[in-house]
């Protein structure tokens, strides 16, 4: 089944075991008395990345087995930024481990406009490369839409360009040929950890291109009722208390607080933020956009930063990868979400 069919027909299926919330469970206190206390089960994104890295993993070398065709990723970095360099090293690093041909194009931050597309272009034409990715940010004098839209749409890895998202969209549209990483990644985690999504109230903070517009798109198609806030939404706090499902992609540390957040809902912390931290080595600690301290005690499943949604990314960049090359000699992808038994 396509990606495409699979979110039509999610309206179809029930989602094992996704109305039993696990909340209220009674702790004895050292005194004997009860407390009522809500507890968060933590969504795991390492072991549930792991999982999907080792299906491409086997997916790979059955293509190379039968087809002799190895996917092949190329990343483009331009510049010196500390988190960008590092989110380029950990998507190298599983493109190896799963057996890709990758191709990396490093570039100062002085590169100009054309000679980035000229890149582009080299790798448009590399009949090795399957895939290719413009680590984003760019440098402010680099047009970041104009860069995008030079990727050759069969090669596009992040799902990024419009007939991806369009299709994404669409009722009815063909299926995309990838899919953004970040929100699939999300959507992977909801339904490997059984989250009903069907009839849910979901609200997503953020509505960047690259999370927040597809990942709400994403809900929708999975039939919640979906709600976007962003920076200029009022009353923001009463929205979120309804929501069964946050998926939270507003870039500030800490933002979403556990008294906002209705009893039993699933949260998704899409952010990456650092924090000054003197009793780490580094100085600094990476946090999420939740509260998670207070959030855990609300929330029915929660993800954990870093270790939720981050190692997900990069385990659908190579899912997109893959099926990027199966697209280029006709085989069908493989689907992006885990089919539904029900
Ligand atoms: N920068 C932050 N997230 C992403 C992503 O998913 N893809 C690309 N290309 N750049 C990013």
């Amino acid at each position: 089944m396509s990606d495409a069919q699979q979110l039509k027909t999610l309206s179809w299926v029930a989602i094992a075991a996704g109305a039993g919330y696990v909340i209220g469970k009674k702790m004895a206190s050292a005194g004997g008395s009860c407390e009522t206390k809500t507890r968060g089960e933590l969504i795991d994104g390492k072991a549930i990345a792991a999982k999907v890295k080792e299906d491409v993993k086997a997916a790979t070398q059955e293509l190379v087995a039968l087809h002799g065709v190895k996917p092949g990723l190329a990343v483009i970095l331009v510049g010196e930024r500390k988190d960008s360099q590092s989110y380029v090293k950990n998507k190298k690093k599983m493109a190896a481990e799963v057996d890709f041909h990758t191709v990396d194009v490093d570039l100062p931050d002085t590169v100009s406009q054309a000679d980035l597309l000229k890149e582009v272009e080299k790798l448009n034409n590399d009949p090795k490369v399957h895939a290719i990715l413009v680590q984003l940010p760019l440098p402010k004098h680099i047009d970041e839409p104009t860069i995008l839209k030079a990727i050759k749409v069969e090669k596009d890895a992040d799902g990024f360009s419009a007939a991806n998202i369009g299709n994404l969209c669409l009722k009815g549209g063909d299926p995309p040929l990838a899919i953004p990483c970040t929100p699939a990644g999300c959507i992977e985690l909801l339904q490997r950890s059984d989250v009903e999504m069907s009839g849910k109230n979901a609200v997503v903070i953020g509505r960047s291109n690259i999370v927040g517009m597809p990942v709400a798109n994403m809900l929708q198609s999975c039939d919640c009722t979906v709600t976007v806030c962003h920076s200029r939404t009022k009353n923001m706090e009463e929205i979120i208390r309804k929501a069964d499902i946050v998926v939270a992609a507003i870039g500030k540390a800490f933002f979403v607080k556990g008294d906002w957040l209705k009893p039993g809902c699933v949260v998704i912390d899409v952010g990456i933020n650092s924090v000054d931290d003197a009793t780490k080595k580094a100085g600094y600690r990476l946090v999420g956009d939740v509260d998670f301290e207070s959030a855990k005690h609300v929330a029915s499943k929660i993800t954990p930063v870093p270790g939720g949604v981050g190692p997900m990314t990069i385990s659908m960049l190579m899912k997109n990868t893959l099926n990027l090359a199966r697209h280029s000699i006709g085989l069908e992808r493989i689907p992006l979400r885990r089919q539904q038994s029900k």
